[in-house]
């Protein structure tokens, strides 16, 4: 499956780690050295284009991705990312999120901000002076359906016209899988449990867009690609065990699979729990592009971030 966009990796090169300085050979830690000047006075301030800009990260969630691909875009952008974790900011002992927003809004240049609670972001945005991004609330994961389209552009074109299978709980990462229906003119069937359906702003929203069925071989048949994601999302820990059972029939397996279309592609904004909404094999089988989604949250974010702070 051929990867033309991406550009992280180096699929050709030997594995290595840098876990302390003699991991490399004296010519190389050299080399890296003379690498490191060259980009330092070569480097064109049009290609930092938020040179000395700041994002502030409010994190109330745990994250992987969303931290990580923030920071080095923000790095990468030539600007500076600032991980705020909630319990150890003023926010944690219930200073205001307006206040919030005014104070950071005088320091920073953007506000990215993961917690459960899409009314508390926009509370956040009323009162910012600066761009605020939804890095996961509750009810959506934008960034995540930039970096979904963008992997299903590089491995199959377009998705116009096209249908994606959501299977499993109609989620936060649904609810934004069933705008990116309306938004890039796909077919979104999400396949739920019933306790489970995605919200009704969503589904009024995209309209034709989205079909909800009960049953996952229905949503799977002939379809371009098939998604799922976690039984159990943050802050639903003590339903876990309900969850599980009434989400078990929603398993993506290799026999789902063969439902779709012979090229479908496979999604999982990850983190994934092999043997519960996907099994390994799937997962980590021919068809799976997550890690590329991985990969494309850097970038995707990177052009977001241009997006809103480069006139
Ligand atoms: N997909 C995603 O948002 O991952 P993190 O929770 O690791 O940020
Ligand atoms: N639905 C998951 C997504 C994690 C990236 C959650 O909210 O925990």
């Amino acid at each position: 499956m051929g990867r033309p966009f991406c550009f992280g990796g180096t699929d050709t090169m030997a594995l290595r780690h840098f876990l302390r300085l003699s991991d490399l050979q004296a010519d190389e830690a050299r080399r890296l050295v003379d690498r490191a000047i060259a980009l330092k006075t070569s480097l064109k301030a049009e290609q930092r284009p938020l040179l000395g800009r700041c994002l502030a990260m409010i994190f109330a969630k745990s994250s992987t991705r969303t931290r990580v691909s923030f920071e080095v875009g923000m790095a990468k952008l030539g600007g500076h990312a600032l991980m705020l974790a909630t319990a150890q900011t003023q926010l944690g002992r219930e200073e205001p999120l307006s206040d919030t927003a005014k104070v950071l809004s005088r320091m920073c240049d953007a506000i990215m901000i993961r917690n459960d609670s899409q009314a508390d972001q926009e509370e956040l945005a009323l009162h910012s002076r600066v761009p605020v991004i939804n890095g996961l609330s509750e009810l959506h994961h934008p960034c995540q359906l930039l970096a979904d389209v963008q992997t299903w552009f590089e491995h199959r074109g377009d998705p116009r016209g096209k249908v994606a299978a959501w299977i499993g709980d109609g989620n936060n990462v649904c609810n934004s899988w069933i705008e990116a229906a309306k938004l890039f003119g796909f077919t979104l069937r999400a396949a739920t449990p019933h306790q489970y359906r995605p919200i009704a702003e969503v589904l009024k929203f995209a309209g034709k867009s989205v079909e909800l069925l009960d049953d996952p071989q229905q949503a799977a048949a002939g379809a371009d690609l098939i998604v799922t994601d976690t039984w159990t999302s943050m802050g639903q820990e003590a339903e876990r065990a309900e969850r599980m059972q009434i989400l078990a029939p929603f398993q993506v397996d290799r026999k789902l699979m063969s439902k779709a279309a012979k090229n479908a592609i496979f999604m999982h904004c990850l983190p994934a729990h092999r043997g519960e909404e996907v099994t390994a094999e799937v997962i980590d089988g021919p068809q799976s592009v997550v890690f590329d989604e991985a990969e494309n949250r850097l970038w995707a974010q990177m052009a977001l971030l241009e997006f809103l702070l480069v006139p």
